[in-house]
Order: structure tokens, then C-alpha cells, then sequence
């Protein structure tokens, strides 16, 4: 029997580990699907995996905006009728200036970043479900960090460090990870796996180009959780180290 042919949809994919991570899954011989806010810069990113032999093409995704959802999940429909890889990568990252510490942490900084880094992510993900269930592998990966780690938010290093507190983006990233425990668990019955994973400071335009990874590195744990076979996990989190990609504490 024929195999039938993948198909990936990576939020926010036109930069950034977005669209390495696209392109990764591009380069494993799957479909991939550029979601993007802004037509021109999916269109050209897309542009740029088809001049490297991928099969890829964009989709307007403003992962905010409930009608763009809609209509994003509508052309998927129309054009494969199932999906099989969900990467949940679009997101706000902090700027340094931005945040205070938790204390003066402003409520509407709290609620942007809980809109489009929670929020967005489950509506996204409610949406496009039953497209993954007509897949026979679904595979939801949410991009997280470990700045959303309550562990290592908690460890002495941490506490005690000169880093600045990172309230609205911490607590985003938090609920996500708890969004992908319990979906996971909910959807584990009909072999859907979700996890999250981390890229580690990266070099994209939020990481900086002094990040310790390039995207290539950061696109690994998310490609490799996009992948899993059957028996892979599910519920889980994960970065990388050195070339392995390893659990990341909660
Ligand atoms: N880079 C790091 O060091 C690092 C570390 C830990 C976790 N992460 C996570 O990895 C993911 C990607 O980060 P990145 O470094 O690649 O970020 P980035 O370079 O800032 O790119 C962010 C991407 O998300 C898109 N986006 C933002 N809001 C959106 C919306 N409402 N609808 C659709 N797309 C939207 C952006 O689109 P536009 O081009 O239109 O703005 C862009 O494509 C994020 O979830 C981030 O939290 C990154």
C-alpha cells in the first residue's frame, strides 16, 4: 500500500527557528506548510525552501486573530483534508526593556504575552485537531523555553543570578508546557503525541546573534518530537545537549 505523503504546518514560520524547522522537515521528504501573518514574508520563505528542492508552501496563519485561524484551517481542509504534524512555534519573546520584575510586572504585558505564547497555542491547536485525527501519526509539538521551567526557575543559579525576572513570558511559557501534559494525556488514546520542546537560546532575531545556538541546533528537539514513531513519548520536554536531544525538567 501506498505510503501517504506527510503533511507538517509550522506556526510562524517565514523567520527564525520557524523556518529551520520547517525546512528540516521539508528536507525528511514531508509537505510543509508555512504559516505566516504577513503574506509577502511567508510567500518568500516558502520561495526559498522550494529553491532547496522541498515541497513547501505558505498559509496565512495570524495565530491571534480567530478569523485568520479559521480560514487557514479551511484551505488545509480543502487542499489534504488531514494533517499530521502541528508545530506550534509562533510566539512573542521579551525584550529586556520591557519587563520589570514580578512585582511591577504590568497586566497588560501579562496578557499579551498570555494571549499570543497560551492562548493563540491552544485555539491554533483546538482548531487544526480534527485534521490531526485524520492523520495516523499525529504529532503536536509547542514551542516552549526554559525560562517556562518552574524547576530551573527555581533552582539557587537562577534565584540568585544577576538575569532580570521575565514574569509575562515565563508564566506564558508555563502554561503552555501545562497545556501540552494535559492534552497529551487526553489525546493518548488515539496515539496523538504532544510535547514541548526547547530550543535553547538561539541566534534568530529575539535570541540575538550572539546566542550560543545556531538555528540549527535550536530547530533539533522540536523536529525530532515532530518525527516520533509509535513508540515515542508523549507528554513530555525536551532540549538538547551537545547532539542529543535530552529531557528538560518541568
Ligand atoms: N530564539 C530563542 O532563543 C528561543 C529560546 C526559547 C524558546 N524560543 C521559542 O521559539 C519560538 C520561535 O522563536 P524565534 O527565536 O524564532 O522568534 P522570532 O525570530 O522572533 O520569530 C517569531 C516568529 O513568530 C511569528 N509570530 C509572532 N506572533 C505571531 C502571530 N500572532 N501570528 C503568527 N505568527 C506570529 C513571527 O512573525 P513576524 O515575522 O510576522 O513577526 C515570526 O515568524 C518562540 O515560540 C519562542 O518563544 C526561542
Amino acid at each position: 500500500m501506498a505510503t501517504r505523503q506527510k503533511i507538517a504546518l509550522v506556526t510562524g514560520a517565514n523567520r527564525g527557528l520557524g523556518l529551520e524547522i520547517a525546512r528540516q522537515l521539508g528536507k525528511r521528504q514531508m509537505t510543509v506548510l508555512l504559516g505566516a501573518r504577513n503574506a509577502a514574508a511567508g510567500e518568500a520563505a516558502a520561495a526559498g525552501l522550494v529553491a532547496e528542492g522541498i515541497d513547501a508552501s505558505a498559509i496565512l496563519l495570524d495565530i491571534t486573530d480567530g478569523a485568520s485561524v479559521s480560514t487557514a484551517v479551511q484551505t488545509v481542509t480543502e487542499k489534504f483534508g488531514y494533517l499530521d504534524i502541528l508545530v506550534n512555534n509562533a510566539g512573542i519573546l521579551p525584550k529586556l526593556t520591557e519587563e520589570g520584575s514580578p512585582s511591577q510586572a504590568s497586566p497588560q504585558l501579562l496578557l499579551d504575552y498570555l494571549q499570543t505564547n497560551f492562548l493563540a497555542q491552544v485555539s491554533v491547536t483546538q482548531v487544526f485537531l480534527p485534521l490531526l485525527k485524520h492523520s495516523t501519526a499525529g504529532r503536536i509539538v509547542n514551542m516552549s523555553s526554559s525560562i517556562g521551567s518552574v524547576t530551573i526557575a527555581s533552582e539557587p543559579l537562577h534565584q540568585n543570578g544577576p538575569k532580570p525576572p521575565r514574569l509575562p513570558y515565563a508564566a506564558s511559557k508555563a502554561a503552555l508546557n501545562m497545556f501540552t501534559v494535559l492534552l497529551a494525556k487526553e489525546l493518548r488514546p488515539e496515539g496523538i503525541k504532544v510535547n514541548s520542546a526547547d530550543p535553547g537560546l538561539t541566534q534568530t532575531d529575539a535570541g540575538g546573534p550572539n546566542a550560543p545556538y545556531t538555528v540549527e541546533q535550536g530547530a533539533r528537539p522540536a523536529v525530532w518530537l515532530a518525527c516520533l514513531d509509535d513508540d515515542g513519548p508523549t507528554g513530555c520536554f525536551f532540549t538538547h545537549v551537545d547532539e542529543h536531544v535530552v529531557n528538560n525538567p518541568w
